[in-house]
């Protein structure tokens, strides 16, 4: 089995689309922070609290609290696509002592390249089943019915903060707060692959297979 891997890119980038496409043709085990702290707020956590108005304004939620939240997700068979984390550079130091902590080899990143103006679009247009995290698009990657998710029937929805003002703020904060980890995953351990994020849905999928070099071990 292949190392945890980080996908790191903006919102909007695909990270959620192909973190769900590696896990089904490879069996990895997502860990999305996002969708942890959607769950957590769905379910009235205290740490649901604690992120709601972070969350709602497109700002980050504190380190301390999703280093916390991480920690109790490594337990588990197979290797982790971490998508959406980490996002500061105190949160990629911390993965890292908490993986060799368990005696796992340092995450490899994967960095989604794709200009700030294709991913207004891609917000806008996205629907979620909440359920089970799998992300539509109204145009570029339609369910069969309006609405209704392929698999399981259920309905979908739009995501509180894809507004595009909170978009603006997630994106900026992106520039701000996690591009440095660009930086980060290249000078500790030369670490980084890039794939370019603009292509289809399947053109990423196959450059991402690639560059994590997964083929090979399946
Ligand atoms: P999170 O849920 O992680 O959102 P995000 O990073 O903003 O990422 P997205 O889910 O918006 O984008 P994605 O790259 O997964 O794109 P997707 O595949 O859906 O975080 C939400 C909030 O939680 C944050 O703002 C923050 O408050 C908090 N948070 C989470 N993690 C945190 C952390 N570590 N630290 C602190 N705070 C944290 O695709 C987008 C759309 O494009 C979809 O409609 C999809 O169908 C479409 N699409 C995908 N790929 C393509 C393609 N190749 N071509 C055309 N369309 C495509």
């Amino acid at each position: 089995m292949p190392g945890d891997i980080v996908l790191l890119g903006a919102p909007g980038a695909g990270k959620g689309t192909q973190a769900q496409i590696l896990r089904q043709r490879f069996g990895y085990r997502q860990v999305s922070t996002g969708d942890l702290l959607r769950e957590h707020r769905a379910k009235g956590t205290e740490l649901g609290k604690a992120a709601e108005s972070f969350m709602e304004r497109g700002d980050l939620v504190p380190d301390s609290l999703i280093i916390k939240m991480v920690e109790g997700e490594l337990e588990g068979p197979g290797a982790v696509l971490f998508d959406g984390f980490p996002r500061t550079v105190p949160q990629a130091k911390a993965l890292d002592v908490l993986l060799a902590d368990r005696g796992r080899g340092l995450p490899r990143a994967v960095y989604f390249a794709i200009e700030r103006a294709a991913l207004e679009a891609r917000l806008l247009g996205r629907w979620t089943n909440p359920r089970t995290g799998r992300v539509y698009h109204e145009t570029f990657n339609p369910p069969r019915v309006a609405g209704i998710d392929d698999e399981d029937g259920g309905p979908l929805v739009q995501r509180e903060d894809d507004k595009p003002e909170t978009i603006a703020n997630r994106l900026d904060v992106f520039e701000a707060q996690t591009m440095p980890l660009v930086a980060y995953y290249e000078e500790h351990g030369g670490r980084l692959v890039s794939v370019d994020a603009t292509g289809s849905v399947e053109d990423v999928a196959h450059q991402l297979v690639h560059a994590i070099g997964v083929e090979h071990a399946h």
